[in-house]
């Protein structure tokens, strides 16, 4: 009995000191496993031939060197393998162009990762599930094929890969990546694609990007292959010269109905718009715009109730808006109409609006439109509300100190340029205390601008005052010693009247 306690007392003992040593033992590991820093070997050779053959100016992957390579920059290893699974690297300087366009190229031609070719080494990554080679300039133009054999991939973003356009075709093997659920090939001046077949296997692919890809001489067939991706998300086929002939009006099923982004700008579509396009009724988001379409209603878009961004910029379209259709897009953020002929003024288009029990957006653009009439009250319900352009249309009167106080505060761009306004400019613009860009050019107004009207422009950054009409935009600020509470980056004020001296706050 006594050595029966005994035993089961040390077995007690022996049990709980194993348990501690095998925590402690998984503790190490845990703690070893989470700062793996050297990868695999032959993985690491076959980066250090991918680094060979490469330019790099900035010195970005001067960490390169050593044993560690799960810590050079833009590597991640697998904690528990020690396999490499990530590589980035995308130019941290993005080309953006803007204001800051000069400056901007330097630093992004000479942070580029450049050279004659992607040494295909990188096909020793097996692991790899990340690549993004984005704005760099790679010259060698057969560089592509080996990636078909990186089969972990999930993400793969060659966007912008050289700066000149390529001379061979976007390899097929790319079909062959069954687990990709992200492609983005987009700004790279591939040679007119002969098909696309291949992309019918990126049967995981949720993100697809192929735009500035010439798709001129497929015919219909790349929307075929696109109609056998079941998961796909994201859409994006913008300056693919896609023409109305290579359009279906309609598909005998429709495999992508989960889309929730279609991009079809800056192509030369001159057909109605596809039907099966209405079927897609999860978009969020869809850009139409720098096409022909031969319709001339916008009926149909009331299916797609989902829609947040819609841009129909410069596409045609001629004649009355039905209120009917904003009155059922309740969830619009952002609406683009620009540069198309539309009847009617803004009352009728704000009156589908009142149909919605809140509405939500934030930019509105109506620019160039051929629309006239006064700006109505109305246009104050739209409360968050903070890009309105209406620029170069034919709006009349003047404008109620109301409507703009009105306007949500969080307004950032008013830009109410050419057109045929009147009256004094309402002093309540000087409370926008979020505007940043003002534009009242070429309209009629009469009075002048004093202090009042900047008083709480703090974060103003651009103004257009110019004009070419008979009445001049007066500046008729009372104390000559006035500091703006703005910096501006640019101002336009060409046949202004300023007096009686020369503005001291243009110093500032
Ligand atoms: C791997 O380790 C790194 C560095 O310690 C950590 O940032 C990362 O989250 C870990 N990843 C995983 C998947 O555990
Ligand atoms: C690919 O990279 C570009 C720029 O480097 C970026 O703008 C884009 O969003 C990326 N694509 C995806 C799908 O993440
Ligand atoms: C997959 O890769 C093999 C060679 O590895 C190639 O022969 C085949 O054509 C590729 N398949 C596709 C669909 O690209
Ligand atoms: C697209 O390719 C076609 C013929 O393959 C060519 O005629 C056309 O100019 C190309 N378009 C662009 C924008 O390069
Ligand atoms: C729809 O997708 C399924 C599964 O990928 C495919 O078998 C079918 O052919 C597709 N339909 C069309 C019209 O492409
Ligand atoms: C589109 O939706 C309509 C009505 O819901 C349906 O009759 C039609 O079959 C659908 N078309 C496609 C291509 O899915
Ligand atoms: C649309 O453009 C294509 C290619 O330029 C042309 O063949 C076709 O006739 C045009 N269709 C219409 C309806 O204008
Ligand atoms: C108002 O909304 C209802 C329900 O969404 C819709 O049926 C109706 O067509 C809309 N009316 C207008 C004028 O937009
Ligand atoms: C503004 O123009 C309208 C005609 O569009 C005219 O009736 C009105 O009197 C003008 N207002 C002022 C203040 O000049």
């Amino acid at each position: 009995m006594d050595s029966h306690v005994l035993f089961n007392h040390n077995s007690h003992r022996f049990l709980r000191n194993f348990l501690l040593m095998l925590l402690f033992v998984s503790l190490c590991r845990y703690t070893s496993t989470t700062v793996v820093e050297s990868c695999v070997e032959e993985e690491r050779q076959a980066l250090l031939s991918f680094k060979e053959d490469l330019i790099d100016r900035s010195g970005r992957l001067s960490s390169w060197t050593g044993q560690q390579c799960c810590l050079w920059r833009g590597i991640s290893c697998n904690n528990r393998t020690g396999h490499v699974v990530k590589l980035d690297l995308r130019n941290p300087y993005p080309y953006i162009g803007g204001v800051d366009d000069e400056w901007n190229s330097v630093e992004y031609q000479k942070s580029s990762l450049g050279g004659k070719l992607i040494n295909p080494s990188l096909q020793g990554l097996k692991h790899l599930s990340y690549l993004d080679l984005s704005l760099n300039n790679f010259q060698e133009i057969r560089i592509l094929n080996f990636i078909g054999g990186l089969k972990n991939l999930r993400y793969l973003n060659l966007s912008s890969l050289r700066y000149g356009s390529f001379v061979e075709e976007i390899p097929s093997s790319l079909g062959n990546l069954s687990n990709l659920n992200y492609l983005d090939l987009y700004n790279n001046y591939f040679p007119p694609s002969k098909n696309l077949n291949w992309l019918s296997h990126l049967s995981s692919l949720k993100h697809l990007n192929l735009g500035l890809l010439n798709l001129s001489s497929i015919g219909v067939s790349w929307l075929h292959a696109i109609n056998k991706l079941p998961s796909l998300l994201e859409l994006h086929l913008s300056s693919c010269s896609i023409d109305g002939n290579q359009l279906p009006l309609s598909l005998p099923t429709n495999n992508f109905t989960s889309l929730l982004v279609l991009d079809l700008s800056h192509n030369h579509i001159n057909s109605s718009f596809p039907k099966w396009m209405f079927n897609l009724t999860s978009l969020t988001k869809l850009d139409l715009g720098w096409n022909l379409f031969l319709h001339r209603s916008l009926d149909e878009f009331v299916r797609l109730k989902s829609l947040e961004h819609l841009d129909l910029w410069r596409i045609g379209l001629k004649g009355q808006l039905l209120p009917k259709f904003f009155g059922n897009l309740c969830k619009l953020k952002s609406l683009d109409l620009s540069d198309n002929e539309i009847d009617g003024g803004i009352q009728d288009f704000l009156s589908g609006f009142s149909n919605c029990s809140s509405n939500r957006m934030e930019s509105l653009d109506l620019s160039s439109c051929g629309m006239e009439g006064e700006l109505p009250s109305s246009l104050g319900m739209l409360k968050s509300l903070q890009h309105l352009e209406l620029s170069s249309n034919s709006f009349r009167g003047s404008i109620r100190e109301s409507i703009i106080s009105n306007l949500s505060s969080s307004l950032k761009t008013l830009h109410l340029g050419g057109n045929l306004f009147n009256g004094s400019i309402p002093e309540s613009v000087g409370q926008l205390s979020q505007l940043v860009s003002l534009d009242l050019s070429d309209n009629s107004w009469e009075g002048s601008l004093t202090e009042a009207h900047f008083i709480n422009l703090t974060s103003l950054k651009n103004i257009v005052l110019s004009t070419n009409r008979p009445v001049p935009i007066i500046f008729n600020l009372t104390d000559y010693e006035w500091i703006p509470p703005f910096k501006l980056q640019s101002l336009s004020m060409d046949n202004c009247r300023v007096g009686p001296g020369f503005p001291v706050w243009l110093q500032s």
